[in-house]
């Protein structure tokens, strides 16, 4: 892509936070353990250094940043329209979103009772937001995705650079405890087509700005396809 973008321009930048949740029944839900923490860090630094933010979000404890498009959902299908809704207005689009991979198949509109020993739950595929925006999407803008692992992080993550046409994949090792889910800090690897960097653990909100940097740097040069 080539871009008129310089250092300083506004942007719009498209964010998606949180966990999403899948009901099982009227009563019961699917979800994980994504505070929402970073991605609204990224969309209150991007909102304070007067970018334009559209921030989709499943649902979280956190108050919504001032002077951001918020767009409340709930399941992986109402982020996945809201995105497809929204992305052409963006020129660069940060997925920081726990996506559930898969969702019951069947809901039924009466509460599950109790009566077997066990149970089993059927699950099916969601889309893949990230995963859609450059084939079925058409986007062209800079994109920066998350990888959340457990083990082999820097391989898993360039897996999903390339797998998802991500311009950048910020990578984070979630089996720790003291990094991750629900927590303030955050300890990343930035994941690019040819190098990766490691910068010192910080707050999340420190760690905003970083991100928020590099993807301002990448739309300023044109960096992606
Ligand atoms: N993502 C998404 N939609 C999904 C799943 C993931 O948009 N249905 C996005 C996340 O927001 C993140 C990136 O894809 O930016 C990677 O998410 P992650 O959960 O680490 O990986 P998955 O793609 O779900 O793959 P796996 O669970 O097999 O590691």
């Amino acid at each position: 892509m080539t871009s008129q973008l310089m250092p300083g321009d506004q942007s719009t930048i498209l964010i998606t936070a949180g966990p999403t949740r899948e009901a099982i029944d009227p009563v019961r839900y699917l979800t994980n353990r994504s505070s929402g923490k970073m991605g609204y860090a990224l969309a209150s630094t991007a909102a304070e250094q007067g970018h334009r933010v559209i921030l989709i979000s499943g649902p979280t404890q956190l108050d919504v940043p001032d002077r951001v498009d918020y767009i409340p959902v709930e399941t992986a299908e109402e982020m996945y329209q809201a995105v497809e809704h929204h992305i052409g207005k963006a020129n660069i689009a940060i997925f920081a979103a726990a996506v559930a991979d898969y969702r019951p198949a069947v809901v039924p509109e009466q509460k599950i009772k109790k009566s077997a020993e066990s149970m089993t739950i059927e699950l099916v595929r969601n889309p893949d937001v990230l995963g859609s925006v450059r084939n079925t999407f058409g986007y062209k803008g800079i994109l920066v995705g998350f990888a959340a692992e457990t083990e082999n992080v820097e391989t898993n993550a360039r897996e999903k650079l390339t797998s998802k046409g991500c311009d950048l994949v910020v990578a984070n090792d979630v089996s720790r405890k003291d990094i991750g889910f629900d927590v303030n800090e955050n300890e990343i690897l930035l994941v690019f087509p040819n190098t990766t960097e490691t910068p010192p653990k910080d707050s999340k909100q420190h760690l905003a700005h970083v991100i928020l940097d590099h993807a301002l740097e990448l739309a300023a040069v044109g960096n992606t396809d």
